[in-house]
């Protein structure tokens, strides 16, 4: 029998309501495909600073450490937003992204059929959209130093981010970046701001570089800002899209409303080896629903099905998780953010029984 460790972090917000729908998919996986998990629970978050004072303790972060693999569920919200950057909730995301090396964060993008009618895009411009965003996670305006609000001599305050990137750092996303490419329709956009900025004119020069390891993958760029314009426009033209940290965060927003709702799109966060690795909903803490039982489960499941693939080589149940979703969402179930007026809205936890019955068969 496979056997992991899953560090569970649920955190803020709507967190620990599907986290707890993808534990269950994630156990009863476990039981059909002969896999033990072992999962162990910690807060992170607000919730670790109402508890302990700070968003990550050391404890938690061993945690992560040790565990073959993390499922996270989101973090933050109004109650903290007022503490000082440097014990925020959205730190424990950032430091564990640091300390467990997670530089490339892979975060899909595919419409579902039965989903078409969700978007606000018009039907032929988003109909068979399937593309990935590769966001560079540990670089970038979000890490680099100097930072920081400084007080000058005259009473005005000056606020300070650097974006910065090394060879070896570009080097090893565009590598992920190609090899994702790879495995799916041979096509790496490669978005930067090389007209502009200094840092991302040496992201091109690198990219470019690698590229000559993978002859058979097509790859283009792109200013982040027509990017942006082009997803809109016409997304069917991207495969896999590379991209620097903060451009990636934009960029996979945008892309995530092109499937109607960001409470679909699951992410994982990979480091250079098999056990560091992060999964978790791309959307936030959603703090106006949370507690309501209303919020999306389908990113976190979808999370868990990554988490299969990546990091226990589990494809076929992997792919039970993917179709299971489909089928539910074909049967025309739906929560209230995907939901059409009038539309009667499944709740959290019917989503989640929903998914699971599918995987029961
Ligand atoms: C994301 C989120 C985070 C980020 C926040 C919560 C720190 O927006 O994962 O995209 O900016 O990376
Ligand atoms: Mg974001």
């Amino acid at each position: 029998m496979k056997r992991f460790n899953v560090a569970v972090l649920p955190g803020d917000g709507i967190g620990p309501e599907i986290v707890g729908e993808a534990i269950k998919v994630l156990n009863l996986i476990g039981t059909k495909f002969n896999a033990e998990f072992k999962l162990t629970e910690a807060l992170v978050g607000g919730v670790s600073i109402d508890a302990n004072g700070v968003p990550l303790t050391e404890e938690v972060l061993k945690l992560a450490l040790g565990a073959d693999a993390v499922l996270l569920g989101a973090v933050g919200g109004p109650k903290w937003e007022g503490l000082d950057y440097s014990i925020r909730p959205e730190r424990a995301l950032l430091a564990l992204r640091k300390e467990l090396g997670l530089f490339a964060n892979v975060r899909p993008a595919k419409i579902y059929n039965d989903l078409i009618d969700a978007s606000t895009l018009k039907p032929e411009v988003i109909e068979g959209v399937d593309l990935v965003v590769i966001r560079e996670l540990t670089g970038g305006l979000y890490f680099g130093t100097p930072k920081g609000v400084e007080l000058l001599a005259d009473g005005t305050e000056r606020g300070v981010n650097t974006m910065v990137y090394t060879t070896p750092e570009i080097e090893r996303i565009a590598r992920v970046g190609f090899e994702v490419a790879r495995k799916r329709r041979k096509k790496l956009c490669s978005v930067d701001k090389a007209n502009v900025l200094e840092t991302t004119e040496l992201w091109r020069k690198v990219v470019i570089r690698v590229a000559n390891d993978y002859p058979d993958v097509e790859l283009s760029h792109m200013y982040v800002d027509n990017c942006a314009m082009q997803l809109v426009r016409n997304p069917k033209q991207f495969d896999v899209i590379v991209t620097e940290n903060t451009f990636g965060d934009i960029l996979s927003d945008e892309a995530s409303m092109l499937t109607g709702s960001i409470g679909m799109l699951p992410s994982a966060s990979l480091g250079a080896t098999k056990n560091r690795a992060m999964y978790e909903p791309i959307h936030g803490s959603a703090p106006d629903i949370a507690g309501k039982g209303i919020a999306n489960p389908i990113a976190t499941i979808l999370s868990v099905a990554m988490m299969l693939k990546y990091s226990f080589d589990m494809e076929d149940a992997s792919n039970v998780i993917e179709n299971a979703v489909e089928k539910v969402l074909n049967k025309g179930i739906r929560t209230a953010d995907i939901a059409k007026p009038g539309e009667k809205k499944a709740s959290c936890a019917e989503m989640g029984a929903a998914v699971l019955k599918e995987i029961q068969g």
